[in-house]
């Protein structure tokens, strides 16, 4: 496939300019002012941006919880993400079976996305327990199966302990990976879990109540010492949800220490009031970390625009309403944690960050694709619009205006997050390795179209 895009305005991380794209079998060949070849296909970008395509580093796509699945799979999932001008993901693994190894939940992943995924794709590998089996096996999965990248949990039932925490850090620290981390204090928030539900308060705000912002800001500042002490292993925090934690995380990075951090959409644009809806509503945004108090917001894009927060992702984990969330209705314990966001990322960011004079444009690429591919060693095959990367690019119209509703997303889901958000600004045109595959909000694509990226180690 020859594809030609002429007279785009070019974003990049660093640059902006008006030029054409040329892409040949899904790759960029040539950037220039003005390109006369033919071509299979020709867009005229005039007036629009074009930009590489949405990396996505924190997904849950058919998350099994025990008691609830995801309901995006790797198909329905990848088709929500391309038609939001995302080009590839890297998700996060859910839990195995107690005791399970490494490869076993590579595998079941490898099963889940082969022949379903839509856009390109990889995984985090998860650490559920620690021995001397586990370390030796991260090899392994860093260097033959191109996943230099795990998660390891503070909280819920497979969390690790410090100890562990600290090995697993010192493991990936001398196999060139990288330690990402779930920062909450478990014991803390389990005590005022058990208070309120035992004093009867279980609506979905004490859901936030019971996990407090010190909890995630304690346990981030404990995993940053934890990594300093392993010899300034590399972390990356996800979700990051406040200000104190960023603090933690400003300080560690101001002495050097490779600390990296994200943020996630909903925790930028949705507060705590969220939790307080009519109709139980607040059920819809049971997730872990919670939504916080409106005042972290302006923190947060301050981390965005002065470079403390690296990466903004969506932690999409959808549970249905009208079924799975109700769960929780008379015990925010038993709703499964999680909320869509996938679809929604690039649009929000454009519309929210770049038109709302939050950010500027090559921030916006930064966050949304350039810093995630490097972080997790897809760059310069991701997140970058040169010649010799992949041709995933986005077309973004800045005159569009839509206004959000759970009708117009593909996300299998009975809800947004962010219904009734009015957004200036939004992608027309979703290019994965050079084939068109999202028109006008339309899915044009193919199923299984995306491959498995094998990584690189210690990009960043
Ligand atoms: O509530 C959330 N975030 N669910 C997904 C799992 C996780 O902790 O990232
Ligand atoms: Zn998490
Ligand atoms: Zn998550």
């Amino acid at each position: 496939m020859k594809l030609l895009i002429k007279n785009g305005t070019i974003v990049t991380a660093s640059d902006i300019y008006k030029g054409d794209i040329y892409s040949e079998n899904g790759i960029i060949k040539e950037i220039a002012t003005n390109i006369e070849y033919t071509a299979d296909e020709i867009i005229d970008a005039g007036g629009k941006y074009v930009v590489p395509g949405g990396v996505d580093v924190h997904t849950h796509l058919n998350l099994d919880v025990g008691f609830a699945r995801a309901n995006d799979d790797f198909y329905t999932g990848t088709v929500a993400a391309a038609c939001g001008g995302t080009t590839s993901i890297v998700d996060h693994m859910g839990f195995g079976p107690k005791g399970c190894d490494l490869k076993d939940q590579v595998n079941v992943y490898h099963g889940y996305a082969d022949k379903n995924a839509v856009i390109d794709y990889s995984f985090h590998g998860v650490v559920q327990h620690v021995d001397e089996g586990i370390l030796q096996e991260m090899k392994t999965i860093v260097e033959e199966e191109g996943i230099p990248s795990f998660k390891i949990y503070m909280t819920y039932d497979y969390r690790v302990n410090d100890v562990e925490a600290f090995k697993v850090l010192e493991a990936l620290k001398e196999l060139g990976g990288i330690t990402t981390v779930h920062p909450e204090n478990h014991e803390i928030v389990n005590y005022f879990r058990e208070k309120f539900i035992n004093e009867g308060k279980v609506a979905p705000i004490y859901h936030a109540l019971s996990r407090p912002e010190r909890c995630e800001s304690e346990a981030i500042n404990r995993m940053i010492d934890l990594a300093y002490m392993a010899g300034d292993a590399p972390l990356y925090i996800v979700h990051l949800t406040n200000k104190d934690g960023l603090k933690h995380i400003k300080r560690a990075q101001r002495r050097g220490q490779k600390v990296f951090s994200e943020t996630c959409i909903q925790y930028l644009l949705l507060d705590i009031d969220r939790y307080n809806g009519p109709n139980n509503e607040g059920l819809k945004y049971i997730m872990s970390p919670p939504l916080r108090d409106k005042r972290n917001q302006g923190a947060l894009w301050q981390g965005i625009r002065d470079g403390s927060i690296q990466v903004v992702a969506t932690d999409h984990c959808p549970f249905s309403f009208n079924k799975d969330k109700q769960r929780g209705k008379d015990d925010f314990t038993k709703c499964p944690n999680g909320a869509p966001g996938i679809e929604e990322r690039i649009p929000l960011m454009f519309s929210e960050g770049v038109m709302k004079g939050r950010i500027s444009i090559n921030k916006f690429v930064e966050v949304c694709s350039t810093n995630p591919a490097k972080i997790f060693g897809l760059y310069p095959k991701k997140g970058a619009i040169q010649v010799g990367s992949d041709a995933d690019i986005v077309i973004i119209d800045p005159d569009k205006e839509v206004k959000l509703s759970k009708d117009m997303l593909h996300e299998n889901v009975d809800y947004t997050a962010y219904e009734g958000f009015e957004l200036k600004g939004y992608p027309i045109y979703t290019i994965a390795r050079g084939e068109i595959i999202v028109k006008d909000n339309e899915f044009v694509g193919k199923k299984g179209y995306g491959e498995f990226i094998k990584r690189v180690k210690n990009y960043y």
